[in-house]
């Protein structure tokens, strides 16, 4: 694959001003004040898809954002890869927290990328890693080494639960019919430390509405007399953890798959380095469940937390008010064996316990999916393990992740296929916070290894 790697350097301006352009189209799926861009920049990618040299690109239309699709098919005999990517993001906000706007992408260097990063909303998740996999691909095209068939399926939807992916996929299973999908929408530990993620979390995801006096009350005639209900929720979100970081809804681990201490152990040799991650997030300790590490916590095990909690008078000075109402959105990450309906329902009946007589709950169920985990063993891993050795001279380290991806559950139920992660973001990333980038090292390391995997795949499947 010297060939692709040759093509990547004279081709490397260009690839990445295509991924700048990209990242100007505000392509948030979660605001509907941006749908005119989500669907400009589904069409601006089929265009880049078909330039690459894909066929049969169209976009499929569903309830909610099309699905990108195209393929290259050279020999119905060859193994084929199905590639997966999104093009919707998250939401910019909070805007001034932004040191360059979030739709002007800008290349900066930082002490992780001396190199420099593009900053940008969507620079690492997932434009800029999905894009990598186009890049890749036309370039195989364009040097004809590409090895085997390919397919791509990009969606508009991840960011907001991918709703209509499951039911694309349940009614499209034979055009996207594969031998194995490969992801790049992950971490990896270091630009010198390459990792294979080996395993998501999932996730149930829910509001909770909690009322107290039925209109809003002067808080000095009625304070101390009536429940406001935003102190009542804090006590009640306060309560779902014991003093030992554990959640305290009932049945809430029965199903978790404890490690053994060699996989604990295992896991605990990956490089981590506690100060530094301390530093980097500014914080003087880190915190969570008893008796586990930093990197234990943020993988293997699950956790409930409130994402935004609102109420009351927020506006400019002080208004005294004993709100009716108070509202909190809640994620839990859960883990092999917990089912994330299971969850939402035990969340449910906990909260509307443990709710005092003074106020009414109602909790509102958003959208879930499966954790996930991807087999080492098997020629999916050992395929992206030689090609990572091939381009970063390293054998990579598997590693489980905390993030979600709840579509890669559903692909080994419905198609039957393994996914492999080859994620080539960093943790210090932000992605989903302000200052998103995406190190132009990772973006061109990604384009020359995802060749490399094509290649051992196709030898190790026809071998
Ligand atoms: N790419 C992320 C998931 C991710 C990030 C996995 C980093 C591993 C490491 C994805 O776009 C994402 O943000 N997923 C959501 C879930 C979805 C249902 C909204 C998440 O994890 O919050
Ligand atoms: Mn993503
Ligand atoms: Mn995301």
């Amino acid at each position: 694959m010297q060939a692709t790697t040759d093509y990547l350097e004279q081709n490397k301006a260009r690839f990445l001003s295509e991924l700048m352009d990209l990242l100007r189209i505000p392509s948030v799926s979660a605001d509907s004040k941006y749908k005119g861009d989500v669907l400009r920049t589904a069409e601006a990618l089929k265009q880049r898809l078909i330039e690459a040299g894909a066929d049969k690109v169209e976009l499929c239309p569903t309830k909610g954002f099309p699905i990108l699709y195209g393929e290259k098919i050279i020999n119905p005999a060859l193994p084929t890869v199905l590639v997966y990517g999104h093009y919707d993001v998250q939401p910019p906000d909070p805007l001034h927290l932004w040191d360059s706007p979030a739709f002007e992408p800008v290349i900066k260097k930082t002490e992780l990328h001396p190199d420099g990063a593009i900053f940008a909303r969507g620079a690492c998740d997932d434009k800029g890693q999905m894009y990598m996999h186009l890049k890749a691909f036309e370039a195989m095209m364009r040097t004809n080494t590409l090895p085997c068939n390919v397919k791509f399926m990009i969606e508009g939807e991840e960011e907001v639960g991918s709703d209509n992916l499951g039911p694309f996929v349940e009614a499209n299973a034979q055009k996207l019919a594969a031998d194995v999908i490969l992801i790049s929408d992950t971490s990896m530990i270091a630009n010198d430390v390459p990792s294979i993620t080996t395993g998501l979390r999932g996730l149930s995801y829910l509001e909770v509405e909690v009322t107290g006096p039925n209109r809003d009350l002067h808080s000095g005639v009625y304070g101390g007399a009536v429940a406001n209900p935003i102190n009542t929720l804090c006590k009640m979100i306060a309560s779902l953890h014991d003093e030992n970081g554990m959640i305290t809804i009932p049945n809430f681990y029965d199903k978790v798959a404890e490690l053994t201490a060699a996989e604990r152990e295992a896991m605990n040799q990956a490089p981590f380095n506690l100060d530094k991650y301390k530093a980097h997030l500014d914080i003087a300790d880190v915190a969570g469940e008893k008796g586990y590490t930093t990197l234990e916590r943020a993988s293997v095990r699950p956790t409930l937390d409130c994402n935004g909690i609102w109420g009351g008078y927020i506006g400019e000075g002080a208004k005294t008010v004993l709100p009716s109402k108070a509202y909190a959105k809640i994620s839990m990450r859960l883990v092999p064996h917990q089912v994330s309906a299971e969850i939402t329902e035990l969340f449910k009946s906990h909260f509307e316990k443990i709710a005092p007589a003074s106020v009414k709950v109602a909790v509102r169920p958003h959208h879930g999916g499966e954790p996930v985990v991807t087999p080492t063993e098997g020629i999916e891993y050992q395929a992206a393990a030689l090609a990572y050795e091939k381009t970063f001279s390293k054998t990579p380290i598997p590693q489980r992740e905390g993030g979600s991806i709840p579509i890669v559950a559903l692909f080994e139920r419905v198609l039957g296929i393994k996914t492999v992660l080859m994620g080539f973001g960093l943790n210090e990333d932000a992605i989903h916070s302000p200052n998103e980038h995406y190190g132009l090292f990772n973006y061109y390391k990604g384009i020359e290894t995802i060749p490399y995997f094509y290649q051992y795949y196709t030898e190790l499947k026809t071998k």
